[in-house]
């Protein structure tokens, strides 16, 4: 094994960003510099990410997200041993700007190219920040995103299950716009959630008596809406405190469904690999602190340990592709120019 150091780029949603990640040999790897370029204006007018802005976005700031996490790491294209992307899934327009990105700058180096899956990215995080090792049982939690993977190498997942319909992240922020909350949902309705009653509103906990891991999380928004339109009618408008507690029995009710089906998820897991107990989790929404406690609480029930990438690693950003195109790498793989980008790419 020798040194390895990758330039990683991301663009697959609405953040910009370039990392470089380096591994010593017999040793975990370092994040060098992280730069994200945050899209979150751009779209706020729109009440959702615009894909043709997002890409034009993209396409302009990569160039300076790439010579920003160059500098930032104190090293230059000629230190470096490849170029990882976010390949898919995403929206197309800003997968193709990190590409064509990469593509441009691998043919002026000659530096190798690795296409990274961006769940894959997520996934393996917990290596990148925890001593980790493969297998573990992986709950990826985001915006687009929900899914149980058994994680046993770098290209090798298996799916227990997921979501049918919205991923968490999506209903924080459709809960956040019926609430009139600013974007991103998930920071403002955790705000929110601070102050309220859990227990005032009953929101239901759905799929939770089906005996898989599969997660169903729209009928929550459908339930708040219900019940802010009856708050409504009543007083013609949402207190603080009615706001507070819809966000509260939100959350404690999304937290709830993980928990259980997370439950479900490691007596699977644990079946198989009873050496191994360890659940990681990664998405935004494991930035959450009620939805991480209530997942310790399950891990150290189950006896597992349990491991959280910190929030910057957890959101979208380009050291998880670095990473992740690291671990490729070792292992043999290498892109082509005839690397192309996939809106759909399951693990
Ligand atoms: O992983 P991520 O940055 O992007 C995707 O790949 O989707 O996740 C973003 C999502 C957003 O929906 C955001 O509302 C949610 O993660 N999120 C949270 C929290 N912080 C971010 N959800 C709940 N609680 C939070 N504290
Ligand atoms: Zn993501």
């Amino acid at each position: 094994t020798q040194s390895l150091t990758l330039l990683g780029l991301e663009s697959s949603c609405d953040d910009t960003a370039a990392a470089v990640v380096r591994q010593e040999p017999g040793k975990r790897a370092q994040v060098l510099s992280s730069i994200v370029f945050g899209q979150t204006e751009l779209h706020s007018a729109f009440g959702g990410v615009v894909p043709e802005i997002a890409a034009r976005a993209h396409a302009e700031k990569l160039d300076l997200c790439v010579v920003d996490a160059l500098q930032a790491a104190g090293v230059t294209l000629q230190d470096l041993d490849a170029i990882a992307v976010t390949a898919g899934p995403g929206l197309i327009g800003g997968v193709m700007s990190g590409v064509m990105c990469a593509k441009g700058i691998a043919a002026a180096t000659g530096l190798p190219l690795v296409g990274v899956n961006h769940l894959a990215g997520h996934a393996l995080t917990p290596r990148l920040t925890d001593d980790v090792a493969y297998p573990y049982l992986m709950l990826l939690v985001s915006g687009g995103h929900c899914q149980y993977l058994i994680a046993r190498g770098p290209e090798d997942f298996t799916r227990l299950g997921g979501t049918i319909d919205d991923a968490p992240g999506e209903a924080f922020d459709k809960t956040a716009r019926l609430l009139g909350l600013p974007q991103p949902g998930g920071p403002s309705v955790q705000k929110e959630a601070e102050t309220g009653d859990p227990k005032r509103f009953r929101f239901p906990r759905p799929l939770i008596q089906r005996q898989d891991c599969n997660l169903s999380f729209s009928g929550l928004k459908t339930a708040l809406m219900r019940m802010r339109d009856q708050i409504v009618d009543e007083k013609s408008g949402l207190t603080r405190q009615d706001r507070a507690d819809l966000c509260a029995g939100f959350q404690a009710a999304v937290a709830d469904v993980l928990a259980s089906k997370t439950r479900r998820a490691l007596a699977i897991y644990l079946a198989e690999n009873p050496a191994t107990p360890t659940l990681a989790v990664a998405g935004g929404v494991a930035a959450n602190t009620a939805i991480r406690a209530a997942l310790e609480t399950v891990c150290d029930e189950l006896n597992t340990q349990f491991t959280a990438p910190p929030l910057a690693l957890c959101t979208d950003n380009a050291a998880m592709i670095a990473y992740a195109g690291l671990e490729r790498f070792r292992a043999g793989a290498r892109d082509g120019m005839d690397l192309t980008a996939r809106p759909r790419w399951p693990l």
